[in-house]
């Protein structure tokens, strides 16, 4: 039996679960669909997706079928469906065209949140990642300030209900504030016991922003293609501190951290396409972790960030350069 998955509230006045799946790397078809609907029978209701995952299709066949056969019971209002804006479409005609491909592809005519994946646009018009002759990412022109304005037009125009950034840092988010009609209502970023990254947290919830923890595991694949994660095996579920509470607590170590940012009021998205994973992963809301153990994750030694685009560290708006 599944159980209701609580929401938390934004700075807009909407809802959003506080549990999601995550999609990345997800490119099996078989595989997904059967993943999306073993959510679906968990008690998800959130999907955190991306025009870059190539995969929204799948995603959206899964969710329309499972609405097919609910005989009633499940709507498209009942889930909470996100996508983010590539960098290669940060113009105004292309974020708008970024989330028409997205809508298509979904079979949706909505979104109930959307992003700005990255600070950094990319040159448009070719691929998502267009490199020059020495292998160097090709920027654009177009400054975030002019896309988040594009974002507020897309959300006046009712084609998606809320809007948010991703990766932008703390100088960047105030950015975002302080050029903006609509305020953010999430920045989604990595957060894991390894690399808590506490002060933009920090910043983000006085400010209204919720945190949407990505890599909430730090168990990401290492894709040496795209230089695009860090190859450590730190891995928390394997911390002594973390195996100790799951077995003072009787859950799994990666129910424990999970457990953890939520009690953090920070949303959570975990990826997996293992259905017993998925179910384990959403028992979480029936367990509380006293506030001292609460306070061990803070005695944990934190590194860097996994997911660090190191291909990008050249382009002017990289977030993470002062690390
Ligand atoms: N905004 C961004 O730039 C950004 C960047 C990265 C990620 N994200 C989003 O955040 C999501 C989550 O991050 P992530 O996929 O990088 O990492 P993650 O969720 O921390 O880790 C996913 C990995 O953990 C495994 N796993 C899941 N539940 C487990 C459990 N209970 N026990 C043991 N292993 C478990 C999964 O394996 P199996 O699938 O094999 O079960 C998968 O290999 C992504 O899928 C994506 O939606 C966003």
């Amino acid at each position: 039996m599944s159980l209701q998955i609580p929401s938390i509230k934004l700075c807009d006045e909407s809802k959003m679960p506080f549990l999601g799946l995550g999609t990345y790397d997800s490119l099996d078809e078989n595989e997904l669909s059967t993943a999306i609907k073993a959510a679906i029978n968990s008690g998800y209701r959130h999907f955190d997706c991306a025009y870059f995952y190539q995969n929204e299709q799948i995603i959206g066949k899964a969710i329309h079928e499972s609405i097919n056969e609910s005989n009633g019971t499940l709507k498209r209002e009942d889930f909470y469906i996100v996508s983010k804006c590539w960098n290669s479409f940060h113009s105004k005609e292309k974020v708008s065209e970024c989330l028409d491909i997205t809508l298509k592809r979904f079979g949706f005519d909505y979104l109930d949140l959307y992003l700005i994946h990255w600070p950094m646009g990319f040159k448009e018009g070719g691929s998502d990642i267009p490199l020059d002759e020495n292998n160097q990412i090709i920027e654009s022109e177009f400054h975030y300030i002019e896309t988040w304005k594009a974002m507020e037009d897309l959300l006046q125009q009712g084609k998606v209900k809320s809007i948010g950034i991703s990766n932008f840092n703390i100088e960047q988010t105030k950015e975002i504030l302080d050029n903006c009609k609509i305020r953010p209502v999430c920045n989604q970023v990595e957060v894991n016991p390894y690399f808590q990254n506490r002060e933009l947290v920090d910043f983000c919830h006085k400010e209204n922003i919720r945190i949407v923890a990505y890599a909430p595991l730090r168990s990401t694949t290492y894709t040496p293609q795209q230089n695009w994660v860090k190859p450590e095996n730190l891995v928390p579920q394997e911390n002594p501190h973390v195996v100790s509470l799951a077995a003072k607590y009787n859950k799994t170590p990666a129910q424990i951290i999970l457990r953890w940012l939520i009690q953090r009021d920070i949303v959570v998205i975990p990826k997996s396409v293992t259905p017993s994973r998925i179910a384990q992963n959403s028992q979480i809301f029936d367990f509380e972790l006293t506030e001292e153990d609460m306070e061990v994750f803070k005695t944990m030694k934190t590194g860097s960030r996994i997911n660090h685009f190191e291909g990008a560290k050249h382009h002017k708006t990289y977030p993470f350069k002062n690390e």
